[in-house]
């Protein structure tokens, strides 16, 4: 998994590595539209995004607000929040959250504030059948990658099969274990 820090132009060469397209990355994570990601994977961009001991400018404020409340400076990374404003219905809500500076993941608000992912971001939240479309075109370029290892089917999709429980934490309350 690439890294939560990472920027638009860092992950367009890492997917080009692979053969995927800057419309692949877009339209690929555009997965976000559904789960929550981890406290621990944005605390950076609320407190010092690059090292700058400021929030990264291009949350929305409102948003901001929400998400220092649920990731208090020093507070548990593991309190998870939503990756979009619909967590469990897959659409094409997150393309809108990002187009408003509601992005959860630094890597994913990165794909409208980045001039050369920023008209995929804005063509799939103004049109979520093409988003389908070119989500089906990256999941089977993904799927056909071969690392020359043997794969595995996870039994939870959170975590490689057979590795160690970990609380799931979810605004303080625990939800569930999982292996990680
Ligand atoms: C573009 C680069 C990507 C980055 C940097 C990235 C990073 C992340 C991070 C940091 C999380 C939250 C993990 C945590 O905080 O514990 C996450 C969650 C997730 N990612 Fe990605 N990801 C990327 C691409 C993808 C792709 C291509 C897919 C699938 C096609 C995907 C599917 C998911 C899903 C479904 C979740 C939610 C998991 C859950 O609720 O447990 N991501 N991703």
């Amino acid at each position: 998994m690439p890294s939560p820090r990472a920027n638009a132009s860092t992950l367009i060469n890492l997917f080009a590595k692979y053969d995927l397209s800057v419309k692949d990355l877009v339209a690929l994570s555009g997965s976000h539209s559904i789960g929550n990601g981890r406290c621990f994977s944005i605390v950076f961009r609320l407190y010092n995004q690059s090292g700058t001991g400021r929030p990264d400018p291009t949350i929305e404020p409102k948003y901001r607000q929400k998400l220092d409340k649920l990731c208090p400076l020093g507070g548990d990374g593991n309190v998870t929040g939503d990756l979009d404003f619909t967590p469990h219905i897959f659409d094409n809500q997150y393309f809108k959250d990002l187009v408003n500076g509601r992005g959860f993941l630094n890597s994913d608000e990165t794909l409208y504030t980045y001039w050369k992912t920023r008209e995929y971001v804005k063509r799939y939240s103004e049109d979520e059948e093409e988003f389908f479309k070119d989500f089906v075109e990256g999941m089977i370029k993904m799927g056909d990658l071969q690392s020359g290892r043997p794969g595995e089917i996870r039994k939870n999709c959170r975590v490689v099969n057979g590795g160690q429980p970990v609380a799931v934490v979810r605004e303080r309350k625990v939800l569930s274990n999982y292996y990680m």
